[in-house]
């Protein structure tokens, strides 16, 4: 089966008021389904930038994405939107919750700008929360009432709620204490089992080892041969302990991608030729 992400050369340069800077330099990376994988590496190394182009929030000056086997760059902007809203979910360090809505309409939000008939709204909501272990009686709290691991938990099942294949993560534990943090950890642990890809930026190296493969990047580059983890950089991957839901809460099955439109790619301007900056 194709990986989940695959992606080969990307190359991403920003052009400031001040000039070029090249941020991603060659990036290859691919990741399979049910992976939990770890990003590391400094501030500043080109880690949120790679996200953003794994989560189809900006494309890559060079390079080829293909997510679940389709080729990103072929897609139109409003394809790009439909993907992005179906097979990706985002969780923010800092939540991005809507903090006087309750944490039940915080997770139907997403719902409201997609085709899901209002009637399977709740339910698919409710199942989401259900997903990331949060007790009913707090569904119709305000998010501002409740703790940090609580509100990344409601994170979650927002990312969740659209059923995506992959579940991307720019350092969720990063606002967490260490308690905290391990619900949180643990809650993406169990996604995992049940068969969603999760990539997580972090810079805790304890997060880390609870991955099955951990890559470095350096300077808009991966670092090949590092060892952090369950996995080693490209290494095989560690096995997971099931693939079951829990019986009580439906299961979020795999929607297909829509097939590519014929619409110009979003890329079609990419040189050919990376500058060196
Ligand atoms: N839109 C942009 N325009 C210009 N430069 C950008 C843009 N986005 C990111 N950069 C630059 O890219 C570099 C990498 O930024 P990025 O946010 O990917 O780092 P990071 O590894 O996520 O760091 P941190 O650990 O601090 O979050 C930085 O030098 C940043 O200034
Ligand atoms: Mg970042």
């Amino acid at each position: 089966m194709a990986h989940v992400i695959d992606i080969q050369g990307i190359h991403r340069i920003f052009e400031t008021g001040a000039g070029f800077n090249h941020v991603l330099r060659g990036v290859s990376l691919t990741v399979e389904k049910g992976e939990l994988l770890a990003i590391m590496g400094p501030s500043g190394s080109g880690k949120s930038t790679l996200m953003n182009i794994l989560g189809l929030l900006d494309t890559p000056t060079s390079g080829t994405y293909k997510l679940e086997g389709l080729d990103v760059s072929t897609l139109s902007d409003d394809d790009l939107s439909f993907v992005r809203g179906r097979r990706i979910g985002f969780v923010f360090q800092s939540f991005n919750l809507l903090p006087r809505a309750s944490v039940l309409r915080n997770v139907l939000l997403p719902l409201a700008y997609g085709d899901v008939p209002s009637r399977e709204r709740e339910p698919r909501a409710v199942a989401a929360l259900t997903a990331v272990d949060l007790a009913p009686d707090h569904w119709d709290h305000k998010t501002n009432e409740l703790s940090g691991g609580q509100m990344q938990r409601v994170a979650i099942a927002r990312a969740l709620v659209c059923d995506p294949a992959i579940i991307l993560a720019d350092e969720p534990t990063g606002n967490l204490d260490s308690a905290t943090g391990e619900q949180v950890l643990q809650t993406f642990e169990r996604l995992r089992e049940r068969g969603k890809t999760i990539v997580l930026i972090t810079h805790d190296a304890s997060v880390a080892a609870r991955a099955d493969r951990t890559v470095h990047i350096l300077d808009g580059k991966i670092q090949q041969g590092a060892f952090v983890g369950a996995g080693t950089v490209g290494g095989t991957l560690a096995p997971h302990a099931g693939t079951s839901a829990p019986a009580a809460v439906p299961d979020f099955a795999a929607t297909p991608v829509p097939p590519a439109s014929t619409a110009p790619a979003p890329h079609a301007t990419v040189p050919h030729h990376v500058p060196e900056v």
